[in-house]
C-alpha cells in the first residue's frame, strides 16, 4: 500500500444541469450539501457542487461541474473512470432497492469482487454503484430523506474501464505501492490504501472506445487522492516523476485544498490533494450555512456578479 496517500480526497464529474445535479445528490442521494462554488479552470463560468457524509469526511465528498449550460456532451468510454463505487453498509442494499425504484431510477443488482452491489446512473448517464460493506463507520447524512443508518458513507473504489489493463498495473503498482488484491475475469482490484476508498478497481474492454477527457457532461472527470501533507505530495509527486511519468502537474490552489494531477497510463485523472489545517470547507462560510449561497474564488471576486447573473439559479428543494 501507499507509504503516501491515506485514502480517496473526494471524486468529481462532469454532469448536466446544475439543478439536476444538486437534486440527485441532495435529495435522491440524501446527501450533504457543502459547497456551490465555482471550476477554477477554464474562461466561462462552471459550478463547482460540494457533496459529503455527515462529517464530510475525506473521502466521502463527491462534486460535480454541471456542464450542460456550456453545451459540452461527453462520451463515456475505456481509458477512462467508468463508474463511482460508493459504500453502504450490507444491509441497506433493498433499501436502495426500493427507494431508486420508487424515484424511476433503473437498478441492477450485481455482485462483483466479493461485494453485492446495486448499479444505477446519475440523471445525466454516470453510472454509480453502491457496494454492500460490513464496518464502515462513517455516517451517512440523515437530514436529506434517507435515514442515517442507509445513508451513503463514502467513497469504496474507483472502477476504472482500461483497453490494456498492463500499463495501468504498472503505475498502480510502481508508482503507488498498490497492492492487488482480488481478480475475476476481466476485472483487477488493487489496494492504494487501507480501509474504505483506498481501492481502484481495473475492468479489462479492449473493444470499448475511449471516453472523452475535458470537461463534458455525462463523464467522471477525476479521482482524487488524500496525500495529507504538502511533504507527501511532493514527495508523491517527484517519486512518479522519476519513474518517467513526468506529466505531474505543479501544485494548483484548489480554496479549500492543494492539488496535484496526473493522467495515468490507463487514461483516468488522478489527483493528489490535501486539506492544509487552515483551509476547508468552513473557510467561507459557516458549518450550519454550508451550501447555502454561492461562493466566489477569491481569484474571481471582481466578476462576481457576472458570473452569477449567467450560471442558471439553483434552488433548494429539500
Ligand atoms: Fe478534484
Amino acid at each position: 500500500m501507499s507509504s503516501r496517500i491515506v485514502g480517496n480526497h473526494h471524486i468529481t464529474l462532469s454532469t448536466g444541469g446544475a439543478q439536476e445535479d444538486w437534486d440527485f445528490h441532495t435529495q435522491a442521494l440524501g446527501l450533504r450539501p457543502v459547497k456551490k462554488t465555482m471550476l477554477y479552470d477554464g474562461a466561462e463560468p462552471v459550478y463547482h457542487l460540494y457533496y459529503a457524509n455527515a462529517d464530510i469526511d475525506a473521502g466521502s465528498i463527491l462534486t460535480s461541474f454541471p456542464m450542460r449550460q456550456q453545451g459540452k456532451m461527453g462520451r463515456r468510454g475505456s481509458n477512462q473512470i467508468k463508474e463511482i463505487g460508493l459504500s453502504i453498509d450490507v444491509g441497506s442494499i433493498d433499501y436502495w432497492a426500493n427507494r431508486l425504484d420508487q424515484l424511476r431510477f433503473a437498478t441492477e443488482h450485481t455482485e462483483a469482487l466479493g461485494t453485492k452491489r446495486l448499479r444505477f446512473a446519475h440523471p445525466c448517464g454516470i453510472p454509480y454503484t453502491l457496494v454492500g460493506t460490513s464496518g464502515d463507520n462513517r455516517r451517512g447524512y440523515g437530514e436529506g430523506g434517507v435515514p442515517s443508518e442507509h445513508g451513503i458513507k463514502g467513497a469504496y473504489a474507483s472502477v476504472i474501464s482500461v483497453i490494456d489493463p498492463d500499463e495501468m498495473v504498472m503505475y498502480l503498482e510502481t508508482g503507488l505501492e498498490a497492492k492487488k488484491v482480488d481478480e475475476d475475469g476481466p476485472q483487477q482490484a488493487f489496494e492504494v490504501a487501507g480501509g474504505f476508498g483506498g481501492r481502484v478497481e481495473i475492468v479489462h474492454e479492449p473493444e470499448l472506445r475511449p471516453g472523452t477527457w475535458h470537461f463534458a457532461e455525462g463523464t467522471p472527470h477525476h479521482w482524487a487522492w488524500d496525500v495529507t501533507d504538502e511533504d507527501n505530495q511532493m514527495g508523491l509527486k517527484g517519486f512518479i516523476e522519476g519513474l518517467g511519468y513526468t506529466d505531474v502537474t505543479e501544485q494548483k490552489d484548489r480554496g479549500y485544498f492543494l492539488s496535484c494531477y496526473n493522467r495515468t497510463p490507463g487514461g483516468a485523472l488522478f489527483e493528489y490533494a490535501f486539506t492544509p489545517a487552515d483551509r476547508g470547507f468552513l473557510i467561507d462560510e459557516p458549518e450550519d450555512q454550508l451550501g447555502t449561497t454561492v461562493q466566489i474564488p477569491p481569484p474571481f471576486a471582481h466578476l462576481a456578479q457576472e458570473m452569477l447573473d449567467y450560471l442558471e439559479p439553483i434552488e433548494d428543494h429539500r
